[in-house]
């Protein structure tokens, strides 16, 4: 146990030179200026993997010695894009007509899952699915196997290769779904079980007990999900909750010994500080409030709520400074439309807008870094250039494409204000074609100019 607290000593040194900016604070609390730090001309030193200074150029360069310089002066540097829901088996089912979430399951999502009992396949995948989060700037993710161990196997080797941080985990269900991909509260125990001695704490990767949602687990199995978690008090819990409104009106008949969807977590055990809820998109104000009590996290993913039509999520009640709950954001794929976390923060922008709300260019940076990371309880690793988090991070192209050259023309701003405004650009017109290069542990993993 513990495990969570070493990283393991891979990793560059090296220091990039560019506009840095990241988010300290939260900035739904906290005015901008004091949850940004942002540094125009800056220096990120990075010693074996880890951040080991920032500040400017001028200030750090004579610290230097003989780290070697990147020079990226008119790029944006920023903390890797963390996703916190998304399924890797899915990878292949994005753009699946017409179907709302429980029709959707039944006639796209599990074929697909099916195929990943084969472990070449499902290594196949996962290689595809990790190339395509890297291209996005994405570095870590809580990330949905199916529910074959093989599948969970196959992701984490696979992420381990690369030195990446990921979070994943079988899916367990007993019930509601085919036969080819159902399992038993007490096989899934076992085999959960396994899982976690094999990978939770190995290197970067940590391990989610994962029941896929309450329509398709027992309360049995709901049950022996919460004793892994008694078990193993490090590993997550990461599920699907009230997202659609067919889908709570079933959960309650399924269960109706208990006042709500949130409940039947809750009586069997499952809502803790390391539990992250996706979507929450039909939450009520009260179980809002018991999320924050119990301190568990929701994953907004707009671009599925919109895809599924599930609905629009409430943002200013999760973040309510009288009982905020801790929130990312999540891509969601294969109901996702977009490996994108600049493309999922344009739809988040668009959900508040159809609420009356505005998200800010920082609010929607802190919820796709920072806010992450908290919502994973990794705030001391990842989310911000803090010396001694790991070098996880990205460096943005503001003039990547003829639009946004046009839009960016006059380059990196020396104002917070200005820097807001350019934010915004990549905001709505970013996507993958922003990111010029990923790096990992302060290694390149991804470049946008490599063949
Ligand atoms: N609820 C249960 N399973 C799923 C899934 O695979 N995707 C989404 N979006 N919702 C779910
Ligand atoms: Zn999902």
């Amino acid at each position: 146990m513990g495990q969570t607290s070493a990283t393991p000593a891979i990793g560059g040194t090296v220091a990039l030179r560019g506009a840095l900016l990241d988010c300290v604070d939260d900035p739904f609390y906290v005015p901008e200026a004091q949850a940004v730090r942002y540094i125009p001309d800056g220096l990120l030193v990075v010693q074996n993997g880890q951040i080991a200074a920032l500040g400017s150029y001028e200030e750090v360069l004579p610290t230097l010695g003989d780290i070697p310089i990147r020079d990226c002066t008119g790029k944006l540097i920023i903390p890797g894009f963390i996703d916190t829901h998304i399924h890797y088996p899915q990878t292949g089912i994005m753009a699946a007509y017409g179907e709302q979430l429980l029709e959707w399951l039944s006639r796209y999502t599990f074929p697909t899952e099916r195929k990943f009992a084969d472990a070449d396949y499902a290594r196949s995948v996962a290689e595809l699915f990790l190339d395509e989060l890297l291209k996005n700037g994405t570095t870590t993710a809580l990330v949905f196997a199916a529910v074959f161990p093989e599948s969970v196997d196959a992701f984490f080797e696979a992420a381990e290769a690369r030195h990446l941080r990921m979070i994943s985990g079988k899916v367990m269900m007993d019930r509601n779904a085919p036969d080819y991909l159902s399992d038993t509260a007490q096989s899934s125990y076992d085999d959960s079980k396994a899982l976690i001695e094999k990978w939770h704490g190995r290197g970067r990767l940590l391990y989610a007990v994962t029941p896929r949602f309450a329509g398709t687990s027992s309360e049995a199995q709901l049950k022996l999900a919460a004793r892994l978690l008694d078990e193993f008090p490090d590993v997550y819990l990461h599920t699907h909750l009230s997202e659609n409104v067919s889908e709570v009106a079933w959960i309650q008949g399924l269960f109706p010994q208990y006042q709500g969807y949130l409940d039947v977590y809750d009586q069997t055990g499952l809502v803790r500080a390391r539990s992250l809820f996706a979507h929450g998109v039909q939450l009520t104000d009260a179980e809002f409030q018991r999320l924050s009590e119990a301190k568990a996290a929701i994953s907004f993913c707009p671009t599925s709520n919109l895809f599924l039509g599930s609905g629009l999520f409430r943002l200013e009640q999760a973040k309510n400074p009288k009982h905020p709950v801790k929130v990312g954001l999540g891509t969601d794929v294969g109901a996702g439309t977009s490996f994108s976390m600049l493309q999922t923060t344009n739809e988040a922008y668009k959900v508040a807008q159809l609420r009356g709300q505005k998200l800010s260019a920082f609010k929607a940076l802190f919820l796709a870094t920072l806010g992450g990371a908290r919502a994973l309880c990794l705030e001391d690793k990842l989310g911000s250039f803090d010396p001694g988090k790991e070098a996880d991070f990205v460096v943005l192209d503001p003039q990547a494409t003829p639009l946004l050259a046009l839009r960016n023309q006059s380059g990196i701003p020396e104002t917070l204000e200005a820097m807001a405004d350019l934010l915004f650009s990549l905001v709505i017109m970013g996507g993958d074609r922003a990111v010029t290069a990923t790096y990992i542990m302060g290694e390149l993993a991804y470049s946008s100019e490599s063949p």
